[in-house]
């Protein structure tokens, strides 16, 4: 059973929403998932799944605070432990959606394999985006 692991990070809950379709996608297909928001994530989690989903909010055109602290904590304990680690990248925003740029950067600092092109969504999740994320998700959990 593949381990799947969810990490966002969300203020007003648009990118909570999207991580949770993300989540049933994965579990649909029998994987075990962990989801957990950025704050209380750590290199440990990373390390122990199979497959990464990573959401945030675009603020300021730049990947949320709280995600950038979890990667910050995680990187010298992962470094050479991940590399070609499948991965997901989502984004939600207000109009704008730079902030994918950022953590692209960081999914090739990491040396992560995404599984596809990122999914930017604007504001909360519309039926149409939680089917494209409940598809990534089954994606993720084959991957
Ligand atoms: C502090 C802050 C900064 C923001 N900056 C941007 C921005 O630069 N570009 C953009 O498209 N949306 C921006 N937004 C809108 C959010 O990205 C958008 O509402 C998002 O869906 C919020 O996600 P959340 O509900 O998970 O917190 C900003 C919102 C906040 C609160």
């Amino acid at each position: 059973m593949a381990k799947v692991l969810i990490v966002y990070y969300s203020l007003g809950g648009n990118t909570k929403i999207a991580a949770e379709a993300i989540l049933k996608g994965a579990q649909g297909v029998g994987a075990n998932v962990t989801i957990k928001n950025a704050l209380k994530a750590n290199a440990d989690d990373l390390i122990d799944c199979d497959a990464v989903a990573i959401g945030t909010p675009d603020y300021f055109s730049y990947m949320a605070g709280g995600l950038k602290d979890f990667f910050d904590r995680a990187l010298y304990s992962v470094e050479g432990k991940v590399t070609d680690k499948p991965c997901f990248v989502f984004v939600t925003h207000g109009g704008g959606g730079k902030a994918v740029e950022s953590v692209e950067e960081m999914c090739k600092r990491f040396k992560f394999k995404e599984i596809g092109k990122p999914l930017l969504i604007k504001g909360k999740p519309d039926s149409k985006a939680e089917k494209q994320l409940e598809e990534a998700g089954r994606k993720l959990a084959n991957s």
